[in-house]
């Protein structure tokens, strides 16, 4: 089994993407709602969460866990690459390919302030965008809209405006989704940049890496196929706003799906 977890429901936006290369593997969710928002937290706090739901998540059977939040892989891949003696796939700034293709030398990244503030994010944008003008803002209040389910209202499109049109006046031409929940912001996005600008989404490559590593632990480890997958979600809080947006999400042929309220210490 894959162990997916994040804050909340936006690590669900990777989830899809890893159903999609591996289709046959069962996967088990974790979303921390009860500490949600992450963005904010000190780093201290969310390496323990970290720590708290890989160790679930390995009594579970997981033998690989994807941190599908950006925040929290800033602050505890390393450490859980130190503490656990399983792979971990992080998310990646995506700040990478949106310079690579950015004609205007201006790319805006939407993220928390506990990403930007990670040496990941730093070390990243020095290397690979130090050619072209980062505009950084933290999307403040956005997940927290997410959560309710609010992703297509007025209130998330005006939130929304305050940040992305701002970058496209400086003359941005890629916007970089630095954060799980903002996928599910797509179509309120697109409603703002009419096309003029590029969402980069890194789900579907960090989706890649999860592949290949599990691939390698499939090989390392003599593990045995399920011929049909499970899926398990647990949830902190509450279990209703996973579910609710799990059924939006999830492609109406899915094999069994399990949802629970979890207590974590
Ligand atoms: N989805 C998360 C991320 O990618 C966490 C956001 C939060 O909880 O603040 O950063």
């Amino acid at each position: 089994m894959i162990g997916v977890f994040d804050s909340g429901l936006g690590g669900l936006s990777v989830w899809k993407e890893i159903i999609k290369l591996l289709p046959d593997v069962s996967l088990f969710y974790v979303s921390d709602n009860a500490w949600c928002p992450y963005g904010p937290r000190p780093a201290e706090e969310v390496v323990e969460r970290s720590r708290v739901i890989s160790r679930f998540l390995i009594g579970k059977g997981c033998r690989l866990i994807v941190v599908a939040c950006n925040t929290a892989t800033a602050a505890a891949i390393d450490t859980l690459r130190q503490n656990f003696p399983i792979p971990f796939v992080g998310m990646e700034p995506a700040v990478k390919p949106a310079a690579l293709h950015s004609r205007t030398g201006v790319v805006g990244v939407l993220a928390t302030q506990g990403t930007f503030g990670g040496r990941l994010y730093r070390e990243t944008s020095q290397r690979f965008a130090a050619h072209v003008q980062v505009l950084e803002r933290v999307g403040t209040g956005l997940v927290e809209l997410i959560e309710q389910g609010l992703t297509d209202t007025p209130q998330t499109e005006t939130l929304l405006r305050t940040y992305i049109e701002p970058m496209m006046e400086a003359g941005a031409d890629h916007l970089v989704l630095g954060c799980t929940h903002y996928p599910f912001l797509i179509p309120s996005i697109e409603k703002i940049t009419c096309g003029r600008l590029t969402i980069v989404d890194p789900a579907p490559a960090v989706a890649q890496q999860v592949f290949l590593q599990w691939a390698e632990a499939v090989q390392a480890a003599d593990l045995r196929q399920e011929a049909a997958p499970t899926y398990w979600f647990y949830a902190s809080g509450s279990e209703d706003e996973l579910q609710a947006r799990f059924q939006v999400l999830a492609p109406s042929s899915l094999p069994s799906t399990f949802f629970s309220g979890f207590c974590f210490p």
